[in-house]
């Protein structure tokens, strides 16, 4: 099993959630006669992240049901009981993936942590497991967990910076940037005098992976829906270029 995470450092709203969600659902597809629970997915923003809000498709289905808050908290001593399975039927074939949140704001420590991913390996046994959680500080839990980590970058300046020194912190092997809601009309930083691809590969190494600025990806999000299950690639850069990325690491981390 594989460990994957998107990360800004401590830069918020870059587009981690979006990226972790669809290319946990596009690998779930590809590889869904590979394994029983090919992906799964952990949601670790307190107080039900979005990424659990979309899958579970209702706000009020946490109520009454055990989520990771709960093992944190002492409350279940099994974490896989607060795991949960999204299937989609297609014309393909159904697929599906497994995935779990945080209901409250219990710190979940490194222990626990260490438990949960122990238990998804031992039992659930999918190729790669995602997690998905909020900007980053220095005390993160997640510090030496992950296999693989993607740094995700907005045309930003302070977002580049941020990123750059918590990827090396997280550690894991760094997987080709991404340079989110690029804006092709305004492709100069202004700050560095330079394309943001260049400012990003001189930055991180290698040059990002971009993912053109999309309103309907917006839109998508808005009616809490994952992105490239709603919109085809023709119709959205997005969800193109979010499609690209999700092969790219099927074929580096599967
Ligand atoms: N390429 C894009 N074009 C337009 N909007 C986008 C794009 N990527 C993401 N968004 C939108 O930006 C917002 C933030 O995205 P997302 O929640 O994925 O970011 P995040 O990094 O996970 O945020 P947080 O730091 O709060 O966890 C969402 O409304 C999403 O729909
Ligand atoms: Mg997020």
């Amino acid at each position: 099993m594989k460990k994957l995470i998107f990360l800004s450092g401590t830069k918020g709203g870059t587009g981690k959630t979006t990226l972790a969600l669809n290319s946990a659902v596009l690998l779930a597809f590809l590889w869904r006669d590979v394994a029983h629970y090919p992906v799964a997915f952990l949601d670790l923003t307190p107080n039900v992240g979005t990424a659990a809000l979309i899958l579970l498709g209702d706000p009020l289905a946490t109520w009454g049901r055990p989520s990771l808050s709960d093992f944190a908290g002492g409350n279940i001593a099994d974490p896989l009981r607060a795991f949960y399975i999204r299937r989609w039927n297609t014309e393909k074939g159904a697929f599906q993936l497994v995935f779990t949140y945080m209901a409250q704001d219990v710190p979940l420590t490194r222990r626990h942590l260490e438990y949960v991913i122990q238990m998804v390996e031992s039992r659930l046994k999918p190729k790669v497991l995602f997690f998905d959680a909020p900007p980053l500080s220095a005390g993160s839990p997640l510090a030496g967990l992950v296999d693989y980590v993607v740094p995700v970058v907005t045309p930003d300046v302070s977002a580049v910076e941020a990123t750059k020194s918590y990827v090396d912190l997280v550690g894991g092997r760094r997987l080709r940037p991404v340079l989110n809601m690029y804006i092709p009309e305004y492709s100069i930083s202004a700050v560095h005098g330079m394309p943001w691809e260049l400012v990003i590969e001189k930055t991180l190494g290698e040059r990002p992976h971009v993912i053109p600025f999309d309103k309907l990806l917006q839109a998508a999000r808005q009616a809490l829906e994952v992105e490239v299950l709603k919109l085809r690639p023709g119709e959205s850069p997005g969800v193109k270029a979010l499609a690209e990325y999700a092969r790219y690491l099927a074929a580096t981390v599967g």
